[in-house]
C-alpha cells in the first residue's frame, strides 16, 4: 500500500523518521538520576563478552547493506578498539579469505536471503567464527542460521533500491558499537552524546526531508547529464558510495562514489566545467580536508554541488559559484543517516523525471537469491 505516495521508494524515503523510531524502540535506555544512558540489544546481550574478546570484527554484505556497514565502521572501531574489516560477500568467497575462530563476523542483509551473503555465512560457520546477523526479515535464512543478531525492524521494504533499511542498518550498527563498548568508562560521555543523538535523529530526518522540492529542482538541472560523481570521506565515504549507488541503480545515470582522499590519484583527471560533482562536506574531523578538496575542485573549474552543515554555505563556497545542500547537524557518527536522505531524494526525482521505473529498475531484483 503506497498510501498518498506515487511510488514505494518515495514512501520509504519519507517514512524514515518512523522506521528509525521503530528500529530504536525499547533499545535505548534514558537512564535515571543515578543510572547512565545505555543501549539494550536483546538479541546479542548474551554474546557481548565473546564479541569483546574477539580479535577482529568482520562486516560482510552486498550492495547497500555493505555500504551501511562501511558507514558504521568508524564508530565500531572507536568505541570497541577492535580492528574492523569489510568484506563484500562474493569477494570473500572468491578469495576464500581467512576467517578465524577468534573473529566476530557480522552479516548485514535487509532480506536475509542474499545468496552470496548466505554462502559467506556458511563459510564463516565452517571456520568457527561467531556469526552475528543484522537483518530486516524475521525468520529469514540469515536470521535463522546466525548464532545471534539484531532485527532492524524497519518494516517491509518494497522498492528494489534500499532506502529506509539503509538508515536503520546504520542505526543498529551504531547501537552495536555502543553495546560492545559499554564496559569502557573513559568513553561514557561520548556514548551518552551518541545516545542523545539517536533520540533526536527522527526529528532531524524529518527536517532534512523538507529539502524534497530543492532536490527535485536539482534533479531537473541534472536530468540530461551522463554522469555524476560523489566525493566523501571519513564517516561519509559510505554516503558517497551509497549516494552514487542510488543514482545509478534507479535513474540509470552513471555515478561513482569517490573517497576524497584518493582524488589526486585519478579522479581529478575527470574534472572539467561540465561534469557535476557532489561533495559531502558536513562538519566533522575531516571538514578542513574537505574544504581543501572543494578549493582544488574549484581551481579546476569543477561544477560543484556541496552538501554542508546548515549555516556553512558561505564557508564552503569561497571563491566560486556552487550549489549547496544544507543539512541539519547531528553527532558526527550519525551524520551519514542524515546525509544520505538528500541523495535518495535526488535519485528518486532524477528517475521520475527521466521516465524510468523507480520501484523496479531495469535488470535488478530486490533479493538476489542466485549467484
Ligand atoms: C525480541 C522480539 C520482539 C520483542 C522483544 C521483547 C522477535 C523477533 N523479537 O526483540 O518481538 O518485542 O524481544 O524483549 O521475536 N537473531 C539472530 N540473527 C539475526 C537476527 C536476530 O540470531 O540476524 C536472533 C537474536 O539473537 C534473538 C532473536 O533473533 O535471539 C530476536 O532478535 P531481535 O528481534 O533483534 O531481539 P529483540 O530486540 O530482543
Ligand atoms: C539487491 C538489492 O541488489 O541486493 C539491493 O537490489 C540490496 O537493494 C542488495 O542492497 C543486498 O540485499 P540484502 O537483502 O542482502 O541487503
Amino acid at each position: 500500500n503506497k498510501g498518498n505516495y506515487e511510488h514505494y521508494m518515495q514512501k520509504e524515503i519519507h517514512e524514515q523518521p518512523e522506521s528509525l523510531t521503530t528500529t530504536m524502540r525499547g533499545r535505548l535506555l534514558r537512564g535515571g538520576s543515578s543510572k547512565a544512558k545505555s543501549v539494550l540489544l536483546g538479541g546479542i546481550k548474551d554474546h557481548l563478552k565473546t564479541i569483546r574478546r574477539s580479535r577482529r570484527i568482520v562486516f560482510i554484505g552486498c550492495g547497500t547493506s555493505y555500504n551501511a556497514a562501511l558507514a558504521a565502521r568508524p564508530i565500531l572501531e572507536e568505541l570497541t578498539g577492535i580492528p574492523v574489516t569489510m568484506e563484500i560477500a562474493s569477494d570473500l568467497l572468491d578469495r576464500q579469505g581467512p576467517i578465524y575462530r577468534e573473529d566476530t563476523t557480522v552479516f548485514v542483509s535487509q532480506s536475509g536471503e542474499t545468496a552470496d551473503t548466505l554462502q559467506a555465512l556458511e563459510y564463516a560457520l565452517e571456520n568457527g567464527a561467531l556469526c552475528v546477523g543484522i537483518t530486516n526479515t524475521v525468520g529469514s535464512a540469515i536470521a535463522r542460521n546466525t548464532h545471534c543478531g539484531v532485527h532492524i525492524n524497519a518494516g517491509c521494504e518494497i522498492g528494489v533500491a534500499s532506502t529506509k533499511a539503509y538508515t536503520s542498518q546504520i542505526v543498529v550498527m551504531a547501537m552495536l558499537a555502543l553495546a560492545i563498548g559499554s564496559d569502557t568508562i573513559s568513553s561514557q560521555a561520548r556514548r551518552e552524546a551518541i545516545i542523545d543523538g539517536l533520540f533526536d535523529l527522527p526529528s532531524k530526518v524529518r527536517e532534512v526531508l523538507k529539502l524534497d522540492q530543492e532536490l527535485k529542482d536539482l534533479a531537473n538541472l541534472l536530468i540530461a547529464e551522463q554522469s555524476l560523481l560523489v566525493f566523501g570521506r571519513g564517516y561519509n565515504y559510505a554516503t558517497a558510495l551509497e549516494g552514487a549507488l542510488k543514482v545509478k541503480e534507479v535513474s540509470l545515470m552513471h555515478s561513482e562514489g569517490i573517497l576524497a582522499g584518493e582524488m589526486k590519484h585519478g579522479p581529478l583527471a575527470l574534472v572539467d566545467e561540465t561534469l557535476p560533482i557532489v561533495v559531502v562536506a558536513t562538519r566533522d574531523a575531516c571538514f578542513s580536508k574537505q574544504q581543501s578538496v572543494i578549493q582544488q575542485l574549484h581551481a579546476r573549474k569543477g561544477r560543484l554541488i556541496v552538501m554542508c552543515t546548515k549555516g556553512d554555505a558561505a564557508s564552503v563556497c569561497v571563491g566560486g559559484a556552487c550549489r549547496v545542500i544544507e543539512v541539519p547537524r547531528v553527532e558526527d557518527c550519525l551524520q551519514p543517516v542524515i546525509n544520505i536522505v538528500p541523495l535518495q531524494l535526488l535519485a528518486y526525482h532524477l528517475t521520475v523525471l527521466r521516465g524510468y521505473n523507480v520501484d523496479q529498475p531495469r535488470n535488478l531484483a530486490k533479493s538476489v537469491t542466485t549467484q
